[in-house]
C-alpha cells in the first residue's frame, strides 16, 4: 500500500463508525488516505474524527464556502485523478441508487464519476438483509458490478436491528485484505486482460416430460471460480450456465440455461468473438429423443427412453477455432482414467484440458475443493494437489496466461 493514494467513500450506515480503524490501517501501510462523507455518513462517525485519523480535511459538499483561504474550485476532479482506488465502505441503498444513475449531489458521487478509468472502486454494500436483497438494490448492484466495480457481499452475523443475518460490513482488515488484493491483480496486468472469455458451468437438464429431467451432480462451483478468476483479471467474462444455485462472480455476463441445445445455442453466438472458450459444464451427452409436454402416466410396467446425441458444444468450437483462439475443456473421469481424458483432448482438439475425477469428500461434483491435472496439447502436464476450486480457478488460469504470452 506504500505511496498509494486511497479515497474512502463513507455513507450513514452503523458501520460508518469503523471506517477510523480502516483509515489507521491504510496509514500504517504508508497509505495516503482522504476521506468523503455524505451527510447521512455524519451522523454515524465524526468529521473530526476522520480528519484526525487521515491528517487531511474530510470531503463533504462539492462547493468550497466561499469565504475560505485557498479555495479549490475543481478538487471533485483533482481528487479522481489523484484516486488510486475508491472504497466506498459502508455503502447504503441511497448511495448505490445514486451512483447506478450518475446522479452527483456531494463529494462521494462526484468522485465516483470523476475517478479515472481502470481505476478501481470497491464497494462493500451495508444494511438490513431485506433491503440488500430488495429487486432494485440488487439491480443496482448487478449495474455497479457491469461498469466493473467489485461488489464485496455483506456478512451474515448481528445486525443494528437486533435481527442476525445478511447485511453486515465486513471487519477493517478484511476491508484492507480485499483492497490489497484488487490493486495487486490491476497492477500485475494479466494477458487475460480486455479478451472475451466464454465459461460453460453447472449441469444441464434434458427434459423426459413436463416434469421430469436426466441432468448430474454438478454443482456449478467450479466454472464459477473460473469465471471469478479470469474477470478479476480484467478479462471480459460470458458464463453460460446450466441450473445452479450459486452468486453471478462480480463484473461477469451471466446467461443462463437449461438444455445442452440451449447452451449450445447461446455458446455459439460466441464462438467467432471469443478469444478464449473454457468448457466447464458438464453437458447431457444424451437427451430424450421424444419429450413430451404433460406427465408420463405409470400405465406400463417397464418403459423404454430413446435417446439421442447432444451437439458437443466445446469440440464444435474448438474444431472451428482460428488461430489466435483457445479451447479449454474439463474431463472429469475415474481416478485411474487419465488416457480418457488425454484422447479428449486430441479428439476435440483441446489446447488443454483439466482432468478430475470423482471424489465425494476432495474432488469433482458439488465439493469445495477439486484435484486438477493440467494436461496441454504441447505436451506438458502439471499435477496440482487439492485445492479450493477458487484456488485450482487461478492455477488454471495461470497455465492459460502462460499459453497466451506465447502465442
Ligand atoms: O460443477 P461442480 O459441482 O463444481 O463440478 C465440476 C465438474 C466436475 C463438473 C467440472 O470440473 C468438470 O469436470 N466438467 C466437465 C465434466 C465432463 O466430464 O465433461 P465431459 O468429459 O463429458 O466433456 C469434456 C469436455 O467437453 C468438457 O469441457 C465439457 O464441458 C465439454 N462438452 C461435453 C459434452 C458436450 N455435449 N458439450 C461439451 O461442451
Amino acid at each position: 500500500m506504500r505511496g498509494k493514494n486511497i479515497i474512502i467513500g463513507i455513507c450513514g450506515g452503523i458501520a460508518a463508525y469503523k471506517i477510523p480503524q480502516l483509515v489507521r490501517l491504510l496509514k500504517k501501510r504508508g497509505a495516503n488516505v482522504r476521506v468523503a462523507l455524505t451527510d447521512g455518513g455524519t451522523r454515524f462517525v465524526s468529521e473530526l474524527a476522520l480528519a484526525t485519523v487521515s491528517g487531511e480535511p474530510v470531503y463533504r459538499k462539492i462547493f468550497p464556502p466561499m469565504d475560505t483561504e485557498n479555495m479549490d474550485y475543481t478538487r471533485h476532479i483533482t481528487l479522481g485523478e489523484w484516486a488510486d482506488a475508491l472504497v466506498i465502505a459502508p455503502a447504503t441503498a441511497n448511495t448505490l441508487a445514486k451512483l447506478t444513475a450518475g446522479l452527483c449531489d456531494d463529494m462521494l458521487s462526484v468522485i465516483f464519476i470523476t475517478l479515472r478509468p481502470a481505476k478501481p472502486v470497491l464497494i462493500f454494500p451495508a444494511m438490513d438483509g431485506q433491503m440488500f436483497l430488495s429487486p432494485s438494490v440488487q439491480r443496482n448492484i448487478a449495474t455497479l458490478a457491469a461498469q466493473g466495480c467489485t461488489i464485496i457481499n455483506p456478512e451474515s452475523g448481528e445486525l443494528a436491528s437486533g435481527l442476525c443475518g445478511l447485511g453486515r460490513m465486513p471487519e477493517p482488515e478484511a476491508i484492507l485484505a480485499s483492497l490489497e488484493e484488487v490493486l495487486h491483480t490491476t497492477e500485475n496486468i494479466s494477458p487475460l486482460s480486455g479478451k472475451s472469455v466464454v465459461v460453460t458451468a453447472g449441469p444441464t437438464r434434458e427434459k423426459i416430460d413436463g416434469v421430469r429431467f436426466i441432468s448430474n451432480y454438478s454443482s456449478g462451483k467450479m466454472g464459477f471460480a473460473v469465471a471469478r478468476a479470469a474477470a478479476k483479471r480484467g478479462a471480459l467474462v460470458t458464463l453460460i450456465t446450466g441450473p445452479v444455485h450459486l452468486d453471478t462472480p462480480p463484473g461477469v455476463k451471466r446467461i443462463d440455461v437449461e438444455s445442452a441445445a440451449e447452451m449450445h445455442d447461446a455458446a455459439q453466438k460466441f464462438f467467432r468473438s471469443c478469444s478464449i472458450f473454457i468448457g466447464a459444464a458438464a453437458v447431457a451427452d444424451y437427451r430424450p429423443a421424444a419429450p413430451c409436454e404433460g406427465k408420463i402416466k405409470k400405465d406400463a410396467q417397464e418403459m423404454e427412453l430413446s435417446l439421442v446425441r447432444n451437439p458437443d458444444i466445446l469440440a464444435e468450437f474448438s474444431l472451428q477455432k482460428s488461430s489466435g483462439q483457445l479451447a479449454i475443456g474439463f474431463a472429469l473421469e475415474m481416478e485411474s482414467d487419465i488416457d480418457n481424458a488425454r484422447k479428449k483432448l486430441e479428439t476435440k482438439k483441446l489446447d488443454l484440458i483439466a482432468f478430475n475425477f470423482f471424489d465425494h469428500k476432495t474432488a469433482g461434483f458439488e465439493v469445495d475443493t477439486n484435484i486438477l491435472t493440467l494436461i496441454e496439447n504441447q505436451g506438458t502436464t502439471t499435477e496440482l494437489p487439492q485445492l479450493t476450486k477458487e484456488s485450482a480457478a487461478e492455477r488454471l488460469l495461470d497455465a492459460i496466461e502462460q499459453r497466451c504470452t506465447r502465442t
